[in-house]
């Protein structure tokens, strides 16, 4: 199974994208979870003590040297197009939970043309992981819609749209419905997160016409307190496991569709 999350800043998408990933563990999968936001919390929101001992992929200088054969920050010279990266989840992932966590880092704006050997290492190691049929791939993406015109994660079997109740997260959600359309990628859920009521659900029910909502996930004081206190965010209620859980369900049973 590969999924991105993505979704309008501040909307849940790290918090659901540790929700994933344990869910898959849950079922006994292999799983590599890549945070892609520059600003990135995705160790931090497992319950990683020490997340800022961890180095992004995109500052290993010796990395990114031996795999592209040139040195970073190099532009206009030649790098390796397809680097050997089968091997970086080993080395340079955390384990957590049993679940391999890798910190992709900041990667220079820049759109698609930006051809750097860092960028070029981390689209390698993504376009692996998606065609990599013993693992499952869960992919925290940073805020707002930009990322989707690079195209990489063109074949996830699923795009994440977490949304909250409330105009901005929506219009985000189809902008990005509209982003993923313009590279030929269609298959998108959505997931409401913070929901206060039955009110919250009708709202986003009625907002949401036309991509699919499978899920809806209750604001929970405790994940707001589990991130004060530095412990995953994994622990969460019964009734947030059983609905991460049946999207799972949901999202399994559709990529079983695809022709
Ligand atoms: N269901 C929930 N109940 C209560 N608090 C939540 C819930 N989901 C997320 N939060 C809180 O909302 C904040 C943002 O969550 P999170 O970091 O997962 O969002 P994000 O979309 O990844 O943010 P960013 O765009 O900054 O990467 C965090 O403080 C988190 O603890
Ligand atoms: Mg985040």
């Amino acid at each position: 199974m590969k999924l991105a999350v993505t979704g309008k800043g501040g909307v849940g998408k790290t918090t659901v994208s540790s929700l994933l990933a344990h869910a898959f563990k849950a079922l006994g999968h292999s799983v590599v979870a890549i945070d892609c936001d520059p600003d990135s919390n995705l160790l931090a929101a497992m319950g990683y003590p020490h997340p800022e001992t961890v180095k992004p992929l995109v500052e290993l200088h010796a990395l990114i040297e031996e795999k592209m054969g040139v040195k970073p920050g190099s532009t206009g010279g030649m790098f390796r197009l397809n680097p050997f990266v089968a091997d970086i989840p080993d080395r340079y992932a955390i384990d957590i939970d049993g679940i391999r966590v890798l910190v992709a880092g900041a990667v220079k704006k820049g759109g698609s043309g930006c051809y750097c050997p860092e960028n070029s290492l981390v689209r390698a190691l993504i376009s692996h992981l998606l065609v990599d049929d013993k693992t499952d791939l869960v992919l925290d993406m940073e805020a707002g819609v930009e990322h989707l015109s690079r195209g990489t994660i063109r074949t996830v079997d699923s795009l994440v749209i977490v949304v909250e109740p409330g105009l901005r997260s929506v219009e985000t959600a189809f902008r990005v419905k509209d982003m993923a359309a313009d590279i030929g990628l269609t298959r998108l859920i959505a997931i409401g997160n913070k929901i206060r009521s039955d009110y919250d659900i009708d709202f986003l029910r009625g907002a949401m016409k036309g991509i699919e909502l499978v899920g809806f996930l209750p604001y929970e004081n405790r994940i707001r307190e589990a991130e004060i206190a530095r412990h995953s965010v994994a622990k969460a209620s019964d009734e947030i496991q059983a609905t991460i859980q049946n999207v799972v369900r949901i999202i399994e049973e559709r990529a079983a569709q695809r022709p």
